[in-house]
């Protein structure tokens, strides 16, 4: 039986312009809008059966934090205040379809920011209370692995990653080496124990003077550097699935102090390059040891750091099973990986109630 009409949402009615797609949907089509708001960005999309994205509208908040060197979680909650209903309706209006055409809303509820993520949340309860559609809180971390199933509408299919999987979350709050055995299935094989990757490029990068974010800044000032200039520490951290950088960001920071001792000018690029190998080295040589000791079928990359140049190629050599790494505009936090993490959890039967309230330490594991 079909579902009753459900009332269109005030403000969140299509543009004049955009066509109505509903028609088209065949009966197993499931439409998520996902929204995510953990750190500085302000993101919405809408995905169709956890895999191809209608639309994916993200507002970064880099400008508004590089004069803090790193995220200000009080500006940064203030901003989603400000833009997430218009990023919202962006997301809605791109994929040309209103609320009511969605079968469902999926929302971030942690890890993160707790300020940031409650923006996000409740902008999500708000659209279920008043629409009447299923509301479903997403881990963010799942949400980095499901985005290595998205493909854009107008792009090139490809076959879903085999199970069982091993995936490395990369990202600026976390380190993680997981396996996957099944949809919605996870085990932590291990973490970092100190800094997260991307934590580490930010403060290497700020103390080399290029800025913030850093990931990306120390990946073009690399290009110009010998990546064998330095030999910087890797911390195997031998029998265990664990990761540790402190002791890497330390030998930078030495290395700069004698440099300057002897120099008013740093070898930037050169220390840039050095850094970025043992990063991508300790990371990629972990990851392969896991998919072989796992019999994993095929290796995932994902979250900010995963949009590493040298990482990606890294990982593609040196796997022996299909890697699977998202599309560079899905690896920083977006929307449309909430939605297609938010269709597997739909699919589930997964439907969260409305005082479902954030939770900013919510670990992997316990999804
Ligand atoms: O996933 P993400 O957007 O946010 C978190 O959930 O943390 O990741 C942001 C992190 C930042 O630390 C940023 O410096 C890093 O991803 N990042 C990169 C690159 N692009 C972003 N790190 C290395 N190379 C990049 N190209
Ligand atoms: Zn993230």
């Amino acid at each position: 039986m079909d579902n009753p009409p459900r009332p269109s949402i005030s403000g969140l009615r299509p543009s004049a312009t955009a066509p109505r797609p509903s028609a088209h949907a065949s009966p197993s089509t499931v439409r998520i809008l996902g929204v995510e708001s953990s750190c500085d960005e302000t993101a919405a999309a809408v995905i169709e059966n956890g895999r191809v994205f209608l639309s994916s509208v993200v507002a970064s908040q880099v400008d508004l934090h590089a004069q803090f060197g790193g995220v200000y979680p009080e500006v940064a909650s203030r901003q989603h205040i400000r833009t997430i209903y218009p990023i919202i309706e962006q997301a809605l209006a791109q994929a040309h379809l209103r609320l009511e055409d969605v079968d469902g809303i999926a929302a971030t509820r942690g890890p993160g920011l707790p300020g940031s993520l409650v923006v996000g949340l409740n902008a999500a309860k708000g659209l279920s209370l008043g629409s009447g559609l299923p509301l479903i809180g997403i881990n963010h971390l799942e949400a980095h692995l499901y985005s290595a199933w998205l493909y854009r509408q107008d792009g090139e299919p490809f076959a879903e990653p085999q199970f069982p999987i091993v995936a490395l979350i990369v990202s600026g709050g976390h380190t993680e080496l997981v396996m996957m055995s099944d949809h919605l299935k996870y085990e932590r094989l291990g973490a970092t124990l100190d800094d997260a990757a991307g934590e580490a490029f930010d403060k290497v990068a700020r103390l080399l003077g290029l800025g913030y974010p850093g990931g990306p800044l120390i990946q073009k000032t690399a290009e110009g550097g010998n990546p064998l200039a330095y030999k910087f520490p890797r911390s195997w951290l031998e029998g265990s699935w664990n990761f540790s950088f402190s002791g890497l960001k330390t030998s930078v920071l030495r290395q700069v102090r004698a440099l300057e001792a002897h120099s008013s000018s740093l070898p930037v690029a050169d220390l840039a390059a050095s850094f970025q190998a043992a990063v991508v080295d300790a990371l990629v040589t972990k990851t392969m040891k896991a998919a072989e000791h796992y019999g994993a079928k095929a290796i995932l990359v994902v979250g900010g750091v995963s949009a590493n140049k040298a990482l990606r190629e890294s990982v593609k050599l040196r796997s022996t099973v299909p890697v699977y790494i998202p599309h560079i505009s899905l690896c920083t936090d977006n929307a449309a990986m909430i939605a297609g993490a938010g269709y597997y959890r739909y699919a589930a039967g997964q439907r969260d109630s409305l005082d479902m309230d954030v939770l900013p330490n919510w670990p992997l594991t316990e999804v």
